[in-house]
Formats: structure tokens, C-alpha cells, sequence
């Protein structure tokens, strides 16, 4: 694999060695990260890389779309049948560009919308205001309890009314719990809001029944392709159908030009795997291994910020057994395992050193790995965080990782 990088590009060629390598022998933990298989890899180096394609199916601005038009043709069915939507524009480069081009479909720069603090889960692109969504608009927040960590619809359904925003954004980075879509819905109509659901964290886990489904009830759901859903990197917006021409012509020309064809296949291909049974076996095996860390971790002692995990993510609050973050990171990246130091709901501590880390399953289940791994692996960050900065124990640790790693190899 890789031969022509490796004759025609050294440097790359070891970066790229370098990588794979790295993936291997690591546990990869990142909530959002995981392993595209063979066949949506190969479709992101593949020759609909070469082609323009500006606009959508049957309307081009360039000649010699046909092969291109077809199978963009079935990357939107098959989003649309996944998820049972009644609209899908398959060509955003990114979360970031999805939740962009809702907000210009239907925005005007000044609107107030309501969505979820950063600090207690939410994401960049829900107002920032280092983001151009918190640049152009003026978003609220809202929070989570103190006493349980849970979302508080109370203060959900008091803002909107204070507030009167024109849309309501629910979906996060880090929360562990299920939405209440349902409830979101009520809240955005009860003051004649529109809702939009950024499903990015869970959608695989949509896909799979294994998380209620925001399509009922949102006016517009965007969604990442490479998380849970196990993808390419790249985005996804399904909307209403009375939003479908609005949303398309937001965003091309409103904030991109010409499609990533190549990636599009790739998100095709995506859809059909997760429309196979394996996935949904997959995405069950994903929440397990999810619920089974964080009983083992609760077991040794640590604190689950909310107590526990419903989908793929647990947040642990390290500061609570007087372990920073991002020592916690560090700590556990020598000892090879991948995880991101995140901030807890309510932190006393900044956002570069905060109290919480954030670990995710979906990257080792497709790996293959289970409820006894599970076990090993909560053993294993137990052990590193009560003496993250014995390096003998550290390197021991280490080894152990490497020998769980070498028995499930990843997908090349
Ligand atoms: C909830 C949510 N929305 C949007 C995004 C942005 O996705 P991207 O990095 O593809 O722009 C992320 C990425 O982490 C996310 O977690």
C-alpha cells in the first residue's frame, strides 16, 4: 500500500509510516475519531478527486458530470433512506460548513438562537465568539444542572421564551446522555423557533437505533461523516423538504464552491455500511464498551461527570482526585492511549488545564475489542492517573498497550 507516495515523496511517505504506526500501537480514545474501512478509503483516493462539479445533480456549471451526477444521485438516497429524511445535501466539507450553511439558509446575520455552552458540551460552531457563528449571531446558552449534570430543560424552555430566538441548536462534543428531541421540539414551537439538531457526535449511533432519532422532530439535522457514523471526514445536512431549495442554494454558492467528489463517494459508501446489520451490531457493541469503561473506572474510584454514559463518550472529572487534565493526557498518551483533556460542566480550572478527559469507544470497537478489554483498558488509565508522573510504571503500562494492540489491528 502507499507505493507511489513512497517512490515519488519520502518525507511524506514517512510521516504517513509514521501515522499508521501510530494508530496501531495506540489505543485511539478520541470521542470522535475511528477507522473508515478499506472501501471508503480507497473512494477518497480515487479519481472523482479530478472532478468539478459545481452545483447539484442534473445542474451543473461544468460538462462531463454524468458519472459524478449518479453517484451523488445515490449518496443522497442513501443518506435520506438511513436516516428516513425527506431531504439530504451530501456536499459539505465539514461539520463546521453543515452548521454554517443551516444557519445562512434560514439567518440573518443579528438573529438570536439558543445552544448549548461550550463549557458544559457544546461546540464551537454553536456561538463562539471566537467563530463566525458567534460573530454573526447573537446566541444564548444554555447549561446543564449542577446537582446531575443532566441538560436543564427548565432553563432551556425559560430562555427561549426570555429570548424569543429564531432557531434552537441542540447536539454537543461532549455529553454522554441522550437528548430529548422530542421536548426541544416542543420548547422551539411552543416560541415559534426552528430547531436544528448538530448530530455529529452520535450520528452512527442514529443510524443504529441506538440513539433517538432528531429527524422527526428537527427542521434541519447536521451531522459529521467520520465519527460514530464511521465515515470520511465531511458533513451532512438533512432538512425538511419546505427548507431543501434554501439550504442548497446556502450552501453552494452561498459558503462553498466546487464539491469534494471524492469524498462524496466515500460518504455514499459509508451510508450503505451503516445500513448493514454488522453496523448495527457494531454501533450496540460501541455503547457497551462505553457503559462497561466507565463501571470500571466508577469501581476504582473515579468520578463520571452525570454518573455514567448512555452513548459512546464518558467525560471523567480526573481534578476530582486532584489529576489535571491535561496531565491526565500527557500521562496517558506515554503510556499509549489516545484521549483528550476536556473541561467538566461548572470547571474551576481553565479550558488548557481543566478538571475533566474525555474518552470515547467507537475507534477500539471497530478494532474488535470488547467487554474484557474494557476491563483491561479501565485498569490500565486507573493505574496511570493515580502516578501519572512515575515514568518506570508509565513504561510498563506501555508494554502491556502494545499487546492488546498487536492482537487487533486496525484496518489498512
Ligand atoms: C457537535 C459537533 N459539531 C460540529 C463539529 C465540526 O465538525 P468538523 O470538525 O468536521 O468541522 C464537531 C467536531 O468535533 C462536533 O463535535
Amino acid at each position: 500500500m502507499y507505493e507511489n507516495i513512497q517512490r515519488q515523496d519520502s518525507e511524506i511517505f514517512a510521516s504517513l509510516r509514521g501515522e499508521i504506526a501510530r494508530q496501531q500501537d495506540h489505543l485511539e480514545m478520541i470521542a470522535s475519531e475511528n477507522y473508515a474501512s478499506k472501501a471508503v478509503l480507497e473512494a477518497m483516493g480515487s479519481h472523482f478527486t479530478n472532478k468539478y462539479a459545481e452545483g447539484y445533480p442534473g445542474r451543473r456549471y461544468y460538462g462531463g458530470c454524468e458519472h459524478v451526477d449518479d453517484m451523488e444521485k445515490l449518496a443522497i438516497e442513501r443518506a435520506k433512506r438511513l436516516y428516513n429524511a425527506e431531504h439530504a445535501n451530501v456536499q459539505p466539507h465539514s461539520g463546521a460548513q453543515a452548521n454554517m450553511a443551516v444557519y445562512f439558509s434560514v439567518l440573518k446575520p443579528g438573529d438570536t438562537l439558543l445552544g448549548l455552552d461550550l463549557a458544559h458540551g457544546g461546540h464551537l460552531t454553536h456561538g463562539h465568539p471566537l467563530n463566525s457563528s458567534g460573530m454573526l449571531y447573537n446566541f444564548k446558552s444554555y447549561h446543564v444542572r449542577k446537582d446531575d449534570e443532566l441538560l436543564d430543560m427548565d432553563e432551556v424552555r425559560s430562555l427561549a421564551r426570555e429570548h424569543k430566538p429564531r432557531m434552537i441548536v441542540a447536539g454537543a462534543s461532549a455529553y454522554s446522555r441522550h437528548w430529548d428531541f422530542r421536548l426541544f421540539k416542543e420548547i422551539a414551537d411552543e416560541v415559534g423557533a426552528l430547531l436544528m439538531v448538530d448530530m455529529a457526535h452520535i450520528a452512527g449511533l442514529v443510524a443504529s437505533g441506538h440513539h433517538p432519532s432528531p429527524v422527526p422532530f428537527a427542521d434541519f439535522v447536521t451531522t459529521t461523516t467520520h465519527k460514530t457514523l464511521r465515515g470520511p471526514r465531511g458533513g451532512l445536512v438533512l432538512c425538511k423538504e419546505v427548507h431543501a431549495k434554501a439550504l442548497d442554494r446556502s450552501l453552494f454558492p452561498g459558503v462553498q464552491g466546487g464539491p469534494l467528489m471524492h469524498m462524496v463517494a466515500a460518504k455514499a459508501i459509508a451510508f450503505k455500511e451503516a445500513m448493514d446489520p454488522s453496523f448495527k451490531s457494531y454501533s450496540g457493541k460501541v455503547v457497551e464498551n462505553a457503559k462497561a469503561l466507565s463501571h470500571s473506572l466508577q469501581e476504582k474510584g473515579w468520578r463520571i461527570v452525570s454518573g455514567g454514559t448512555d452513548n459512546h463518550l464518558i467525560l471523567v472529572d480526573v481534578f476530582a482526585k486532584g489529576v489535571l487534565g491535561s496531565v491526565a493526557e500527557k500521562a496517558l498518551d506515554l503510556a499509549g492511549i489516545t484521549i483528550n483533556k476536556n473541561g467538566i460542566p461548572f470547571d474551576p480550572n481553565p479550558p488548557m488545564k481543566p478538571s475533566g478527559i474525555r474518552l470515547g469507544t467507537p475507534a477500539i470497537t471497530t478494532r474488535g475489542m470488547g467487554i474484557p478489554e474494557m476491563a483491561q483498558v479501565g485498569g490500565w488509565i486507573h493505574r496511570v492517573l493515580v502516578e501519572p508522573e512515575k515514568e518506570a510504571s508509565i513504561r510498563q503500562i506501555r508494554s502491556e498497550v502494545l499487546g492488546l494492540t498487536q492482537q487487533f489491528p486496525i484496518p489498512q
